[in-house]
């Protein structure tokens, strides 16, 4: 068996040594990236004379037919490929010959798998920011559809007080917006070519890192080039934001969970989206956002696996960074099929509004609103709410309706016992960003605003099906 060391060695790899080091069965995800990555370095091995326009010719064209064999599966691997760069490489020299043998000029499999794993980040970041964009314009489109209808604003999951359900919905949406922003944030930062750093020394030869960049479609290169080989900064950064957008995820599913119960009955689940039981015939179960709220343990889980295996590398590349992958797929793999199943949840749940509404007009409802009239008519809030809360004591203890105790109060009367009837306590909710009619339709404004400024900056760049 040949490896492409062998000139060092005397012996083969052993079959337990290439067993647990190999990382071709995961990696072979990246193989169009380092076509694209090979590619760029036979034109920069061009513009540095070190390839002739032959030789040029030939290895581009060894590295097209690998690419269709790829894309028709008909790639033949041999037992000494341990990763798709080094499959790639034996394959462009049986084709191309001697020409094939000089693609590794000048490049190390350290400067190109850090290109091939940012070329894949940079797409798979942008592909997770429009499914959380496609997941936040359908909470849009529900808070719209939602209009005036109203339900409790919890706090320790108590009624505090009355908001829009639209406004609930919303919550969620200007959460997940941050969750943009940090993607395309930790894009720009994987954006850096370190084509071209070699092993860890940058290289003899008249290579321009600078043009590989620009070929690869690279903002920058590297600025040093043990730094090129050695960060992995920016799996980590995409773990976290895939873990923080879970977490996310996962806080909407668990509501979701919470107000499909028979306690709550706040929504009822579309039956494409929700799962049966296979004893109780009654079940319709809420597993997509259980899974939202499980597989968050998981990005979690990946994100602390991997900065665990970064915390404590010597400079430059070491073979545990080679550990950033699997961590990096799943991640990425389970946040992009759960993005749209929790949308297709949200589009098609059935929320029951007059039970929300009911929930929502306990006489308590409009404690702090009680309070707040008695501020507008002078007295001090800290007098105001212990007025408000010895009339709610008094009419849970006494079992008298509190609407009597408030109009038999001198600083509140009338106008206060108005406060009390269904929908009024949320119209008062005015201040902006606020949980009432007004700020709302203005939130939604800004909201639709944004996620066409978003869609935008993400732009069309995705992923597509694994190889
Ligand atoms: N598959 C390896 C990785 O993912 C390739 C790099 C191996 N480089 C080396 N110097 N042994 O990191």
């Amino acid at each position: 068996m040949s490896t492409l060391w062998h000139g060092r060695f005397g012996e083969g790899p052993a079959a337990e040594m290439l067993a647990f080091t190999a990382s071709l069965p995961y990696d072979i995800r990246l193989a169009y990236d380092d076509l694209d990555g090979c590619r760029a370095h036979v034109r920069g091995l061009e513009r540095a004379s070190i390839l002739g326009p032959d030789d040029v010719d030939t290895v581009l064209a060894a590295l097209g037919q690998v690419e269709e064999e790829f894309r028709s599966r008909s790639f033949d691997f041999s037992e000494s490929d341990e990763d798709v760069h080094t499959a790639i490489e034996r394959r462009v020299t049986e084709l191309a010959g001697p020409a094939g043998a000089k693609l590794h000029t000048g490049r190390s499999r350290n400067d190109q798998v850090a290109t091939a794993l940012r070329l894949y980040v940079r797409r798979g970041l942008g592909e997770i920011a429009q499914a959380v964009i496609g997941l936040q314009e359908v909470l849009l489109k529900r808070a719209t559809e939602a209009g005036g209808h109203y339900m409790p604003g919890y706090t320790h999951l108590q009624h505090a007080q009355p908001v829009l359900v639209a406004h609930h919905l919303m919550a969620h949406a200007w959460a997940l917006s941050r969750d943009v922003d940090r993607l395309l944030d930790c894009r720009r930062r994987a954006d850096v070519s370190p084509l071209g750093a070699g092993a860890l020394a940058g290289s003899s030869l008249a290579l321009q890192p600078d043009e590989t960049a620009k070929d690869l479609g690279f903002s920058s290169r590297f600025e040093n080039s043990m730094d090129a080989v050695s960060d992995r900064d920016f799996v980590a950064e995409a773990l976290f934001a895939v873990a923080l957008l879970g977490v996310h995820l996962s806080r909407l599913g668990e509501e979701l969970i919470l107000w499909s119960s028979d306690e709550f009955g706040f929504v009822r689940l579309h039956d494409a989206y929700s799962t049966g039981s296979s004893m109780l015939p009654q079940k319709k179960n809420p597993d997509i956002a259980e899974l939202a709220r499980g597989k968050t343990g998981r990005f979690i889980g990946n994100l602390t696996g991997l900065l665990a295996a970064l915390k404590s590398l010597p400079l430059a590349y070491n073979r545990d960074l080679q550990e950033d992958k699997e961590p990096l797929f799943d991640s990425f793999d389970q946040v992009l099929l759960a993005l749209p199943a929790m949308k297709g949840l949200i589009d098609t749940l059935d929320f029951d509004y007059g039970r929300m509404q009911a929930a929502a007009d306990g006489p308590q409802a409009a404690a702090v609103d009680l309070a707040e009239l008695m501020v507008a008519r002078g007295i001090p809030f800290r007098e105001a709410h212990v007025v408000v809360a010895g009339l709610v004591r008094e009419a849970v203890q006494g079992g008298t309706d509190l609407a009597e105790l408030v109009e038999r109060h001198p600083a509140l009367g009338e106008d206060g016992v108005a406060l009390l009837q269904p929908g009024v306590a949320v119209s008062r909710h005015t201040t902006p960003g606020g949980g009432g009619p007004g700020p709302v339709a203005i939130q939604m404004r800004r909201l639709q605003a944004r996620l066409s400024e978003d869609s935008h900056r993400v732009g069309g760049e995705v992923l597509g099906p694994p190889s």
